[in-house]
């Protein structure tokens, strides 16, 4: 019997489809669940009379691949991963090749491709991105880590994945040990912001203008016609058209607390720990927190008067400022995504593209847009391109969606509507082009109680001064350093 050329363990939602997509592609793939009737079931059920070998074991797994193995996994992240790798090493022979393609912490990915290879295998962790029908249709697919993987799998890969219009895959090789893991959270964590910015400017339309669930369908279905085009845009307008079985629109019936799966929190934490002001996917993190403290706030709404929504201006200029708003909130989010990816690749060594990883992101996966078009075009351009707010292109789209955005800003404050996102999204912007800020006025309290120095403006950089401000404190000034 001919034997698979590659094996996927995990067949819930993106597994199924996954496989049945190699498939479709022409490759045998071997299967096998940890839950075995599965197996059976899938090669009965959507698998029949395809090349699928059905194995009910990791042993007979391993025995029905061609050399060298391939194994996917995509299992729940965590102590799973971990677990099946330990299953999976004593069964495999050197050169054969570990692929982790669910959403597991990029760091677990780089301590795996230690653990792996020092047992003569290769590893590869594997962003796959798209939900289901991505999965199936064509994902975007982020691998890193054992580079001599790589000739192995890129043909499987770049065939299954999405294909934007002059035919190139979106997908390519990223990195060392955990950077493809680690692009694929950066996109998450976009995602996030993406997806708040989105419900932010739902929530206007509903709360400031009163709009219909069919014009506010309609505006989205526009908005995508245009700089804005994009997966999220078109699937809002999609969830504002839907309509339940009494023919009421269903997602006013979704109760108002959003999960999370951890992708966006790490993104936030990343850039904590890097020091990188990732302020729209950290408030986006923030406000699924906030509204999954239902009853804190139905309790604290009953205690707070809001104020009475009062909107006197023009509704279409209005909607126009909101496609503003989305649209620089939008380029300060990859900016700030990107900026996070640089400075995580010079902490990790990596050597990222950040244009192919635009590229890669172009289709497939959840953030797909024309707009990651523009940001692969700013760095083919330039290459070096130090932060994505410094290239033209975004620099005039910034200035031209500054007075809407800054409009709609403005009326959410004035009627009391939280935008979290795309308000610091404009805070900022503001604070980006803005050469002095008040950090002085930090430096000096920092001083003043706690000696802990300053530098000068008429001074050199990294000269630093202590002043006794009270004239009762010693001269010892304390250590300077930064985290
Ligand atoms: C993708 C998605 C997917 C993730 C969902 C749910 O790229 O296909 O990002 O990987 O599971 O985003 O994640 P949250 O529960 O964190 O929203």
């Amino acid at each position: 019997m001919k034997k698979a050329d590659i094996g996927l363990i995990g067949l819930a939602v993106m597994g199924e489809n996954l496989v049945l997509n190699m498939e479709s592609k022409g490759y045998t793939v071997a299967v096998y669940n940890r839950t075995v009737s599965k197996v059976d079931s899938f090669v009965k059920g959507r698998g029949e009379g395809k090349n699928f070998i059905g194995t009910h074991s990791l042993e007979e797994l391993v025995s029905s691949l061609e050399r060298p193995r391939k194994v996917m996994m995509l299992v729940k992240a965590g102590q799973a991963v971990d677990a099946l790798i330990d299953q999976l090493i004593p069964l495999l022979e050197p050169g054969d090749i570990i692929i982790d393609g669910g959403n597991s912490h990029y760091p677990d990915t780089i301590r795996r491709t230690k653990y792996v290879t020092s047992h003569g295998l290769l590893y590869v962790g594997s962003g796959v991105s798209g939900g289901e029908e991505g999965a199936l249709l064509g994902p975007s697919l982020m691998p890193g880590g054992s580079k001599e993987a790589w000739p192995y799998i890129k043909d499987i890969f770049q065939s299954i994945a999405a294909k934007v219009d002059d035919g190139t895959p979106c997908c390519d090789w990223v990195g060392d040990d955990g950077a493809g893991h680690f692009v694929k959270m950066v996109h998450n964590g976009i995602e996030y912001g993406d997806m708040q910015i989105i419900s932010e400017a739902y929530d206007m339309m509903k709360r400031v203008l009163h709009l219909s669930h069919d014009e506010m369908s309609e505006t989205f279905a526009h908005w995508n016609k245009g700089d804005l085009d994009s997966y999220l845009i078109e699937i809002t307008a999609e969830i504002l058209a839907f309509r339940d079985e009494n023919n009421d629109p269903l997602v006013e019936k979704i109760l108002d607390a959003a999960g999370q799966k951890g992708t966006g929190k790490w993104t936030a934490v990343s850039a904590l720990d890097a020091g990188i002001p990732l302020t729209l996917i950290g408030e986006s993190v923030f406000a699924r927190c906030l509204s999954a403290q239902k009853d804190l706030r139905v309790s604290a709404s009953k205690i707070y008067d809001a104020p009475k929504v009062d909107f006197k201006g023009d509704k279409q200029q209005f909607v126009d400022d909101l496609e503003a708003a989305l649209l620089g909130s939008k380029i300060i989010s990859y900016a700030q995504g990107y900026d996070l990816m640089r400075e995580s690749a010079k902490e990790n060594n990596w050597d990222l593209n950040y244009g192919d990883i635009a590229l890669m992101w172009r289709g497939g996966c959840i953030i797909r847009s024309t707009f990651l078009g523009k940001i692969k075009e700013a760095y083919d351009k330039n290459p070096t391109l130090e932060h994505l707010m410094l290239d033209d292109f975004f620099r005039d789209k910034l200035e031209a969606a500054a007075k809407g955005w800054r409009n709609v800003v403005a009326t959410a404050v004035a009627n009391g509507i939280a935008v979290p996102a795309l308000s610091s999204a404009l805070s900022y912007f503001d604070g980006f082009r803005t050469a002095d800020s008040p950090a002085n006025m930090l430096q000096a309290q920092r001083d003043y109680f706690g000696a802990h120095t300053y530098e000068r403006k008429d001074g050199k950089r990294g000269e630093f001064h202590h002043t006794n401000w009270t004239g009762r404190g010693g001269d010892t000034a304390s250590t300077t350093y930064n985290v």
